[in-house]
């Protein structure tokens, strides 16, 4: 393989905090490694568009603490068909651009793949979604900090429902998966929790809030996942409520809410570990993987994989929850 002079990065997807860690790494170690580098705007939208600028280690001081990202993001529709590819190709070579490091989730993984098996062109991804749904990471840039706005959220929500004896459906995001759900449940304290990946009967649900009632538990929350197979809380609220009658219900939706904010330590380290693994990989000749982390060890994920296969909920969670809320 060519050597590597000069490396292209981007965001794609929506946004996790965390990203301007991973970009501020991916600058400075390349720099480090005495390559040169360029920040794509706007995704593979800017690629095809031609928005890059060089982009010196001291254009990322003072981010590692900001949410969102300074490259900004979008979901590219073009980038999908080949002409988009083709025009994406063009950009990068007229700049020089000889790798790409992408930060986000498994559709931009998904384009990444097939753009760098088509024009045979070094790409590495870094893991940047706040729904921790990536195989072949035990965790996803964004996810801590999501989590984190989200138990402040529902410890808030809480004093309400307790204040009030009310019963309160909560939606967290999590479009394919149920990993914030999950987390969020057994951090908080939840009644119960409804995800895409585990099937809970609406009469399984009123059965086990109706024990807690027998224990004189005085609120209940029900964190639902968006993807959940209802399709939200709304959705269930709508299907349970007659069987309900006897409850104070509340919905809330937390929304975009979850998205920004300034990524917590752990995520500022893991994209850190992420950037630097980055560039190390391509220095290594890696191409078309994932940087993941497993067992606090940094690991390359072949995009075939991290794509292909499903993360699985680890049920045992799932009966965390059922067992602490008695
Ligand atoms: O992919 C992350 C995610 O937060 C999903 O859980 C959610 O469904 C989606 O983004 C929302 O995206 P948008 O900002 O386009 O509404």
């Amino acid at each position: 393989m060519a050597k590597i002079k000069r490396i292209g990065v981007l965001t794609s997807g929506g946004d996790a905090p965390g990203m301007n860690a991973a970009i501020r790494a991916t600058v400075r170690t390349a720099y480090y490694n005495c390559l040169e580098v360029f920040g794509i705007y706007r995704g593979y939208q800017g690629l095809i568009e031609g928005e890059i600028k060089k982009l010196m280690p001291k254009d990322v001081s003072g981010i590692i603490q900001r949410g969102g990202t300074i490259l900004l993001s979008a979901r590219s529709e073009e980038f999908m068909t080949p002409e988009g590819r083709k025009k994406a190709y063009d950009q990068l070579k007229q700049n020089g651009i000889d790798a790409l490091v992408v930060i986000g989730g498994d559709g931009s993984f998904t384009g990444a793949r097939i753009f760098a098996e088509e024009y045979d062109f070094p790409i590495v991804g870094l893991p940047g979604t706040i729904d921790n749904d990536l195989y072949g990471t035990d965790y996803t840039i964004g996810f801590d900090t999501a989590l984190n706005t989200v138990i402040e959220a529902i410890d808030k929500i809480r004093d309400t429902a307790s204040a009030h004896q009310r019963l309160f459906f909560i939606e967290v995001m999590g479009r394919d998966a149920g990993f914030i759900a999950l987390y969020a449940a057994i951090a908080t304290g939840a009644e119960a929790v409804l995800i895409p990946e585990i099937d809970v009967k609406p009469e399984e649900l009123k059965a086990h809030l109706e024990q807690g009632r027998k224990r004189n538990k005085d609120s209940n929350i029900v964190i639902v996942a968006e993807g959940e197979k209802y399709g939200g809380a709304y959705e269930i609220v709508e299907k349970v409520k007659d069987d309900f009658k006897d409850y104070s219900i509340r919905v809330t939706v937390l929304g975009h809410i979850q998205r920004g904010g300034s990524p917590s330590a752990y995520d500022r380290v893991l994209a850190s570990r992420m950037g630097v693994g980055a560039i190390e990989a391509l220095l290594d000749d890696q191409q078309n993987v994932m940087i993941g982390i497993q067992n606090n060890e940094i690991v390359y994920v072949p995009f075939s994989k991290a794509i292909k296969n499903e993360k699985k909920v680890n049920a045992a969670l799932f009966d965390i929850v059922d067992i602490l809320s008695i």
